[in-house]
């Protein structure tokens, strides 16, 4: 037998991710540069929500720039990150005679950044797209980092691919219309990002949330947090684009996912309608610190720092009635397993990651953790 092996040299792409107050009035002159002289029409993809509020805006802003335009919207919520959304986006690009030069700008919060994103992926084997994200969530995370999804019948965001954007344009200005819930579940991955990113990223995030409501408002001080949020997840990204099983050291893409083995635990026992999916991974990162606490792999300053911060990004559904049993036989299920292990990512201490493989935890340890996690009433 011979063997010819196809060398394929992977370009991690590199795309510029602008952030200021007001920036969606510029995203033509961004897609200009971001793009191919070549593109002549750009197919925006958003909701109904966002586009009421910033969709003319972003249209009038393409067509100065001198590109056709046509938009589409789609259903408004996770329920609508589905196949069926995404043949009737593939149906939308065709119709607007979308060719491979030309570009997909998807406005608006993850589930939109995503499913946009796979279609964009999709569309004749690819063309590019730019994220204008509008949730904090999407904004400090989703729009980074080329992953694209939708859910189905078996499982979120199994079925993707990575496609990364020609560029990220963030208009901070969007932020003031997000509903509290929202913007607590954007801060829950701030703090998360921070937690595993580095005690900087952390502070900063943590003098951000001392005096939210000022910051909020000033323009400044949240284009400065999400710039160093995006600035971490954009090297994590580049240091391990595919996210590679093989890897498990504190700075693989994986310790992105800091909290969230619990918190998709914590929306599957509660049918996707208790939490958004932020405040679940606030509930997770306490019941991951516990636990990490409980194995002697931190001190219990740090569970203390993450709770304060947590506590400031605002008010958490309850979980302290859910049973632990239907938790952890929800976890036993879990479809992100390597190898039929799940890979626990702990805190050695705010900053710094450790990945540890569940065969190294007793199940007491976990049970143990996660009670007392949920019934701490954050
Ligand atoms: N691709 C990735 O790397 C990645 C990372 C994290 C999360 N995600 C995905 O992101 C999704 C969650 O995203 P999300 O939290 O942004 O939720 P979302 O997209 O559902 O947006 C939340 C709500 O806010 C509304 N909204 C958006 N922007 C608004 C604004 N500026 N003003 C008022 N309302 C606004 C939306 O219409 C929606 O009702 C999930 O599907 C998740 O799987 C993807
Ligand atoms: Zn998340």
């Amino acid at each position: 037998m011979r063997h010819v092996r196809v060398r394929l040299a992977r370009r991690v792409e590199q795309y510029e991710i602008a952030i200021g107050a007001g920036l969606l009035g510029e995203l033509g002159d961004h897609a200009r540069r971001a793009l191919s002289p070549d593109a002549r029409r750009v197919a925006v993809i958003s909701n109904r929500t966002v586009f009421k509020l910033y969709g003319a805006g972003a249209l009038r802003s393409l067509r100065a720039a001198g590109f056709e335009t046509a938009h589409w919207l789609m259903g408004d919520g996770e329920r609508f990150k589905s196949w069926r959304t995404l043949e009737a986006a593939l149906e939308f690009l065709s119709a607007a005679r979308l060719e491979r030069t030309d570009a997909v700008v998807a406005l608006g919060g993850g589930v939109v950044g995503d499913l946009a994103g796979f279609a964009a992926a999709l569309y004749l084997r690819g063309i590019p797209y730019l994220q204008a994200p509008t949730t904090l969530l999407a904004q400090i995370d989703s729009s980074v980092g080329g992953k694209t999804a939708v859910n189905n019948d078996w499982g979120k965001n199994l079925v993707g691919a990575f496609h990364h954007p020609r560029a990220v344009v963030i208009d901070t200005e969007t932020i003031s219309t997000l509903p509290r819930r929202e913007l607590t579940a954007g801060l829950c991955e701030c703090i998360k990002q921070g937690a595993v990113g580095g005690r900087k990223l952390f502070e900063l995030t943590e003098r951000f949330l001392i005096d939210k409501r000022e910051a909020l408002n000033d323009a400044e001080r949240l284009a400065e947090l999400i710039a160093a949020q995006c600035a971490f997840k954009a090297k994590i990204v580049a240091g391990d684009e595919l996210e590679a099983v093989s890897r498990s050291d504190s700075r693989s893409r994986r310790i992105l996912n800091f909290g969230h083995t619990i918190a998709h635990a914590l929306e599957k026992v509660t049918d996707y309608k208790r939490f958004r999916h932020g405040e679940a991974v606030g509930h997770g990162m306490l019941a991951a610190a516990e636990l990490g606490k409980r194995l002697e792999i931190s001190d219990g300053n740090d569970l203390e720092s993450l709770r304060a911060a947590i506590t400031l990004a605002g008010r958490l559904p309850r979980a302290d009635d859910l049973p632990s049993s239907e938790i952890l036989s929800t976890l036993a299920r879990d479809k992100k397993s390597v190898g039929g292990h799940i890979k626990w990512i702990l805190l050695e201490r705010i900053g710094r990651a450790r990945i540890l493989d569940s065969r190294e935890i007793a199940p007491r340890t976990l049970r143990a953790s996660i009670r007392a996690a949920l019934h701490s009433n954050i």
